[in-house]
């Protein structure tokens, strides 16, 4: 890529940040409170001006998606990664060294939660948070299964469901390294990749920020999962500038197999691409994928989500199938006069006699959840 080849006098001088600022700003991760990547961002952040609290895992729940789980002790049974916090510790609390920088033991779903409903209205005189930015992940996350998977997606998609617009970081570079490790200068002279992911990510927040014009950053329901590939700056400059792309999470992505290994007699992942990973149903058909974008050499991929699963009536991107009909006459329209019951129709479970009147159907029972 042109772009990548950038000098480093050029980089110097490249206007990373600008903006007017001053909103309160929510960080979370995946990878745990004490990484290198959460805390180059919630620095660059805090450069643009914005009031920045973290509040992230106390170790590493990657691979945890949207999942909630609240520890069941009161206090750490063990140190927190990299040794910040030890064991005994209260299983919520703040970083040592910064009252900004919060960890709980649980997913990163239960990050967004505990930020929300517990150290926003207890410990801060803020009355929500304008964004939510979760990141900057330890490996990519391309694709609409790791968007399920990942918990930098869960935390994101938490905060969304919330109400509050958030954005997902991913890097191409995967060594999780404690925030005590950013080398102010690499052995090739250029910045750590952390604090370039860092820098990198507020930079696109700060984009985004701007053009809402002190309005929502985004509308309710939509996130953005950003990607941005390895950075080289470590040993040389072929990718510490890597040009922001429009993509959407479907196209050459993958999903995962089971390999069985007949040896250990044990399964482990392996990546397939496969149709049923790769349709385009919603959105702008013509953008190209994350992942093909990711794999194109050194740019970085941006794509926006909804977190309205529904399928479309028909669109601009193609034709929808009518699924609806396909689920006629035993799925009904709630504003029909009658109501025929779920084990009526053809099926060897048909029963055929009960009938609900359109009444009965109104009635709230309290719902169970899973
Ligand atoms: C964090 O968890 C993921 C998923 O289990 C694993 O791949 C990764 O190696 C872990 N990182 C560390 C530093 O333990
Ligand atoms: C749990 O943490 C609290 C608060 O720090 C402390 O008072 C208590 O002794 C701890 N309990 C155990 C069993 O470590
Ligand atoms: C954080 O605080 C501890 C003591 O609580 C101190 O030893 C350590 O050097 C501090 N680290 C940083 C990076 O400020
Ligand atoms: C809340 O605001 C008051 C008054 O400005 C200030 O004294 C206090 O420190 C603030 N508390 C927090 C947690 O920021
Ligand atoms: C970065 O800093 C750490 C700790 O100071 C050091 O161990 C490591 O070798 C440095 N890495 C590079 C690539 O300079
Ligand atoms: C730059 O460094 C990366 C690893 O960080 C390496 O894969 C690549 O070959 C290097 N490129 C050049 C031009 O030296
Ligand atoms: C009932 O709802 C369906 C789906 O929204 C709609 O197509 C249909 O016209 C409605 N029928 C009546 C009688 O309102
Ligand atoms: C349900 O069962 C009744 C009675 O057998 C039948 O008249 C009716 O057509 C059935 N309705 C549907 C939607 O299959
Ligand atoms: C199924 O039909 C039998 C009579 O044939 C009736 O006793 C029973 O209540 C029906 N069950 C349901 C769920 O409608």
């Amino acid at each position: 890529m042109r772009f990548s080849k950038i000098s480093t006098a050029v980089l110097a001088s490249l206007p990373v940040f600008a903006g007017v600022n001053g909103l309160n700003i929510l960080i979370s991760n995946d990878d745990g409170f004490g990484t290198a990547n959460i805390r180059e961002l919630y620095k660059a952040m805090k450069v643009l001006g914005h009031n920045c609290y973290i509040v992230a895992s106390v170790v590493n729940e990657s691979g945890m998606g949207g999942a909630e789980v609240y520890t069941k002790y009161k206090n750490l049974t063990s140190d927190s990664e990299f040794g910040i916090v030890k064991a005994g510790a209260p299983s919520v609390g703040t970083d040592p060294n910064d009252s900004h920088i919060w960890y709980y033991n649980g997913t990163p779903s239960t990050q967004i939660q505990v930020a929300l409903d517990y150290v926003l209205p207890r410990y801060t005189n803020l009355t929500t948070f304008d964004l939510v930015l979760s990141g900057v992940n330890y490996g990519l996350n391309l694709g609409p299964f790791l968007y399920t998977l990942a918990g930098t997606l869960g935390a994101t998609y938490t905060a969304i469901a919330r109400g509050i617009p958030a954005i997902a970081f991913s890097g191409g570079y995967s060594t999780q390294t404690p925030y005590f490790w950013v080398n102010s200068s690499t052995t090739a002279g250029l910045k750590d990749p952390a604090t370039l992911y860092g820098e990198l990510s507020a930079n696109l927040a700060q984009q985004l920020i701007d053009n809402a014009k002190g309005g929502p950053i985004l509308p309710l329901g939509y996130g953005i999962n950003v990607n941005i590939p390895k950075l080289t700056s470590f040993t040389n400059d072929s990718c510490v500038n890597p040009p922001f792309i429009q993509t959407r999470l479907t196209g050459g992505a993958v999903v995962d197999s089971a390999g069985y290994d007949e040896e250990t007699g044990l399964f482990s992942y392996v990546d397939l691409i496969v149709p049923g990973t790769n349709q385009c149903i919603n959105g702008d058909c013509s953008l190209p994928g994350e992942t093909d974008v990711l794999n194109a050499g050194c740019q970085s991929a941006v794509s926006v989500f909804t977190i309205d699963y529904d399928a479309p009536i028909g669109g601009s991107c193609k034709t929808a199938p009518d699924v609806r009909a396909a689920l006629m006459p035993l799925v009904q329209y709630s504003n029909s006069s009658t109501l025929v019951g779920g084990l009526n129709g053809t099926s060897p479970y048909a029963n055929g006699t009960l009938q609900l009147s359109s009444r009965a159907r109104l009635r709230r029972s309290p719902l169970d959840r899973s």
